[in-house]
């Protein structure tokens, strides 16, 4: 399989619930990681753009936390709600600009 364009590594890191630190997966990056890869394959752009689960990247605080390589950017507090903006921003060649999920597009 061919390297993809970009990957999105989405933190799937949990803690125990009453950690001070919290995670990612207490903040719903599991089910956001499935959305991320359905939203890919329903646009079929999962021969360009990966995403993968990964563990911490400590931006726990303000997780959901997702890696964009190869900009190396952190995306913070992302939601499910979030996907369909983000995939797209991909398909735009824009997803660096996605920072942060209340950022009006
Ligand atoms: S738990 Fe997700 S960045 Fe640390």
């Amino acid at each position: 399989m061919p390297s993809r364009e970009r990957y999105l590594f989405v933190c799937t890191n949990r803690r125990p619930d009453d950690h001070p630190k919290g995670s990612c997966a207490a903040r719903g990056s599991e089910e956001l990681l499935k959305e991320l890869k359905a939203e890919l394959l329903r646009t079929k752009a999962a021969d360009r753009f990966r995403a993968c689960g990964a563990t911490c990247l400590d931006a726990c605080e303000s997780g959901a936390a997702v890696l964009l390589e190869p900009e190396h950017v952190i995306l913070e507090g992302v939601s499910v709600a979030d996907v369909p903006r983000i995939v797209r921003a991909l398909h735009e060649g824009t997803p660096a600009k996605v920072s942060k999920p209340e950022d009006p597009r």
